[in-house]
């Protein structure tokens, strides 16, 4: 199969290019530029390598880079924004910062024939973003296409097959990016489009069916998509050798757990267990106020309650996980910042008992692990449910945690989640929650003075979670949710809607 490597130089679109060529049916895989060093990427046999974005100047001492000789190994390389000005810079060019601060947004683009513009307008729309410029190219290089305030929008050594491009061609905003992404990884790297999910299906289950044969697997199973994915996948290759866990630990959402059970006790039968560990977090999250504390201690019990367990049923070697791509990447594998440590990742304990573990689908994206899950026939119920962080509620009662808090915010999110679900299913947003802020404030109810709790509701729509725009949903929903909540929770005298997008906030308030 060919593949396609996306050298991370820590911009925030990374996964995004890594997407967008999958879904040319060509593997892409990103690696740090710093950890992933030239024999490693020549070993690898890749056909082409495209150079993220960053936020740094190339000019800059400590700056992320790669070896210069990677120029010359024949290997077709893409440079995007910072990569295309690390090509220049390192080939022998200049980058100096722009004097009137940059571009940023749509621009008008004029470009000359090239192998990357094959196909596409003379002149179009760009996505740009950046604060230094390219003002030089190397000898044998030559500039492909201008804006208004960039000399050098686009070059290439056709010859090497090394191009760069100032702009973003793996977001939507830039109209021909995926005709420019494709002229790439097949014209330029020669690529054929063999990355199909039916194949990636028969191989993973051909795959785990020999990795653990005569081995019995525990899966965490939350009800969300990516683990209820991986059940599926893992049952088709082994099995009666699975025993899928559903932990209940108090920080569910209305009717959870009722939901899970109808869903998954007819496939898995008595291998789905339910366990009830609602007090044991309780105690163990009592007084936690840190975010990330939290992440890590819900991390830590998740894999406790596995093992007791796993001991209940008897031997068990290997230790199942719902991780997917994105969750490698945001917990600090890759080089882009770390964010937040996702508990399915960062969390984890060192001691843990088990022999070894498996995690299906951690080379996947999500649209990705949807497809999958619609190949393995899971309902579309539970494919294309809003997702639901692993910490649950913890990471929505801001601050302390209490049964009571929790009470009112499952409560909240269940009415705000009516509400919304009221809409054609195509206006759903992409994630829709109620939060329990830590701000009580003063209300009236009845002819008395009130003082209570503060719901904030959360709705974004997205297509990677990586960035997020909030959600402009009707006033008619808000109101009604608001009033309902207000109305129906005694102590809850406020309501707020959050409208920030992701950056600078993310969707999760912890
Ligand atoms: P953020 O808050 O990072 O959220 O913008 C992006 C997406 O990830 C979910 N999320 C988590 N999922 N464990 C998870 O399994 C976590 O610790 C976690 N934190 C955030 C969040 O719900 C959103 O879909």
């Amino acid at each position: 199969m060919d593949r396609i490597l996306v050298l991370d130089f820590g911009g925030q679109y990374n996964q995004l290019i890594a997407r967008k060529v999958r879904e040319l049916s060509v593997f892409a895989e990103i690696k740090s530029c710093r950890s992933f060093g030239l024999r490693q990427i020549v070993e690898e046999g890749y056909k082409g390598v495209i150079f993220t974005g960053g936020p740094d100047s190339v000019y800059e001492e400590g700056s992320p880079t790669t070896d210069p000789g990677i120029l010359d190994t024949g290997i077709p390389i893409l440079g995007i924004c910072y990569g295309a000005q690390l090509i220049a810079y390192l080939s022998g060019g200049k980058v100096s910062p722009a004097k009137d601060g940059g571009e940023y947004g749509r621009t008008e683009i004029s470009h000359v024939q090239s192998p990357l513009f094959s196909g596409i307008p003379e002149k179009s729309v760009c996505w740009m973003s950046h604060t230094d410029l390219i003002t030089e190219v190397a000898e044998g290089m030559r500039i492909t296409a201008v804006t208004d305030k960039c000399p050098c929008a686009s070059f290439e050594d056709s010859g090497k097959r090394i191009y760069g491009v100032q702009f973003h061609p793996e977001v939507t905003h830039t109209v021909f990016g995926k005709e420019i992404l494709s002229n790439f990884v097949f014209g330029i790297c020669g690529c054929k489009p063999s990355w199909k999910m039916e194949d990636y299906l028969r191989t993973s289950v051909d795959r785990y069916r020999e990795e653990l044969v005569g081995k019995k697997v525990l899966l965490g199973l939350s009800g969300g998509v990516d683990s209820s994915v991986a059940a599926a996948l893992l049952h088709r290759a082994v099995g009666d050798d699975l025993y899928c866990v559903f932990l209940d630990h108090g920080l569910l959402r209305k009717n959870e757990r009722s939901l899970v059970e109808n869903t998954f006790r007819p496939l898995l039968g008595d291998h789905l267990i339910v366990a009830d560990a609602r007090s044991r977090f309780l105690e163990k999250l009592h007084g936690v106020k840190d975010p990330e504390e939290k992440r890590k201690i819900i991390g830590e019990q998740f894999i406790r309650v596995f093992e007791e367990e796993a001991r209940k049923i008897g031997h068990l070697d290997v230790l199942a996980q719902g991780t997917i791509y994105p969750d490698v990447i945001e917990s600090g594998k890759g080089d882009s910042a770390v964010i937040k440590s996702h508990h399915n990742v960062g969390g984890l304990p060192e001691d843990i008992g088990f022999s070894s573990i498996t995690e299906p689908l951690r080379e996947l994206f999500k649209d990705e692990v949807r497809a999958m899950g619609e190949m393995l026939g899971l309902p579309g119920e539970l494919i294309w449910r809003q997702p639901f962080p692993g910490p649950g509620l913890a990471v929505r009662v801001i601050g302390n945690i209490t049964e009571e808090k929790l009470e009112i915010l499952r409560e909240a999110d269940a009415i705000f989640r009516e509400e919304v679900e009221k809409l054609e299913k195509d206006r759903w947003p992409s994630q829709y929650f109620a939060v329990l802020t830590d701000t009580d404030s003063v209300g009236v109810k009845g002819d008395a003075r009130a003082y209570g709790h503060t719901i904030a509701l959360r709705a974004v729509g997205t297509d990677d979670f990586m960035t997020a725009d909030w959600f402009r949903l009707p006033y008619e929903v808000l109101e009604s949710a608001s009033s309902r909540i207000t109305g129906q929770i005694k102590d809850v005298t406020r309501v707020v809607y959050d409208i920030s997008s992701k950056p600078p906030a993310t969707v999760e308030w912890e």
